[in-house]
């Protein structure tokens, strides 16, 4: 099967060729320059470049791969969760190139295909292998711990009830005047500096306030962290000393990746999980990546990362999962759905 997938669930334009398990091209087109004067993304000019760039973004995936539209076998596109007008534009352009084509249109679950992200290598085992697995999507829009049975079976076991982590690290940033996105700053700044510096709040909450919060032992909480940090840069300002900037950045960074790390080692204890499968933009994180090692060989847990080009939004996820058998094939008149999630039916 040779697929061609389309991502434009938030401020990444992409679109990328697959067939059955082998990338043939990936493109994305990043809308990161067009936000940055606002700090984050802004709705309305991310669906206008994806109505601006997503046909030529189309065309160099396929001419990447060498194909010709004729070729393909099927169109995958995201549907869900995202920016209403931005999946619009994807949904469009699908709809559109599956008419002319008279081929089918696999909808796929943003976040489903995030989680199938760490299966993009030639030589990754199949998916169902490796279960019971544990995912982690960490982006800058979604935090959540998953419980994965087989493909298109998950179970939520936790989620952000606030702030998403890479929004953390977002807001943090901003706070220290490290600009947007603010997660590879703090992670570049944060070389050399002292994890122990400052003793942020860690985002989750372990102790007996849990249950007056309604937080679940598995959910996550990041916006007091944010506050914190703003109550500390009023108390002690950072101005003119970059060394103290290195260790307030790497304690807010140590105070978030604890927070996940504790998460991570409570559901695979609870669960009994054999494998950690972790993807989104923050899982780029340097620190986040070396803690997972270390407590995967711990907990004797196979760790899966999805590779570095994966791990942010593209299209290679969005067909990958497509090939593999994940969405829902033949749904061409597929709407959009800003709220969709994921496993939350199996909730008890
Ligand atoms: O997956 P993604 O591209 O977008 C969403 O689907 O939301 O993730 C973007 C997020 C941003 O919040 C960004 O700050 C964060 O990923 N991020 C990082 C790093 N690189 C990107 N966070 C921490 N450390 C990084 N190295
Ligand atoms: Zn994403």
């Amino acid at each position: 099967m040779i697929i061609l997938g389309i991502e434009t669930s938030c401020d990444e334009t992409a679109a990328a060729v697959t067939r059955g398990r082998e990338v043939l091209s990936s493109v994305v087109y990043s809308q990161v320059a067009a936000h940055r004067p606002y700090g984050g993304v802004v709705p309305e000019i991310a669906s206008r470049h994806h109505l601006e760039h997503l046909p030529g973004v189309m065309e160099e995936a396929l001419s990447n791969a060498g194909l010709a539209w004729g070729e393909l076998d099927a169109v995958a596109v995201t549907y869900g969760p995202g920016l209403a007008t931005s999946l619009l534009i994807g949904l469009a352009a699908a709809k559109g190139l599956a008419l002319r084509l008279a081929r089918p249109i696999v909808a796929v679950n943003h976040l489903e295909a995030h989680l199938y992200s760490a299966f993009l290598e030639p030589d990754a085992p199949a998916l169902d292998s490796v279960c019971p697995a544990l995912a982690l999507i960490v982006s800058g829009g979604h935090t959540c711990l998953l419980r994965v049975d087989g493909l298109g079976q998950y179970r939520l076991l936790g989620w952000t009830r606030d702030d998403a982590a890479g929004e953390a690290f977002d807001k943090g940033a901003a706070l220290m005047g490290l600009g947007y996105p603010g997660g590879p700053a703090i992670d570049r700044v944060s070389t050399g500096g002292r994890a122990d510096a400052v003793a942020f709040p860690r985002g989750r909450r372990p102790d007996r306030r849990g249950a007056e919060s309604g937080l679940g032992p598995l959910d996550f909480s990041f916006s007091g962290l944010k506050t914190a940090l703003l109550h500390h840069l009023k108390a002690d300002p950072l101005a003119g000393r970059p060394g103290r900037l290195a260790d307030v950045a790497a304690s807010y960074q140590e105070a978030v990746v604890d927070a996940l790390i504790q998460g991570v080692a409570e559901a695979v204890r609870r669960e009994n999980l054999r494998t950690i499968l972790v993807s989104g933009g923050v899982s780029l994180n340097r620190r986040l990546r070396a803690r997972l090692a270390e407590l995967a060989s711990g907990l004797g847990c196979r760790l899966m990362l999805a590779r570095p080009e994966y791990c942010a939004d593209n299209a290679a996820m969005v067909a990958g999962l497509a090939g593999a058998g994940g969405g829902r094939v033949g749904w061409n008149d597929a709407d959009a759905c800003p709220g969709l999630s994921l496993g939350e039916d199996a909730l008890d």
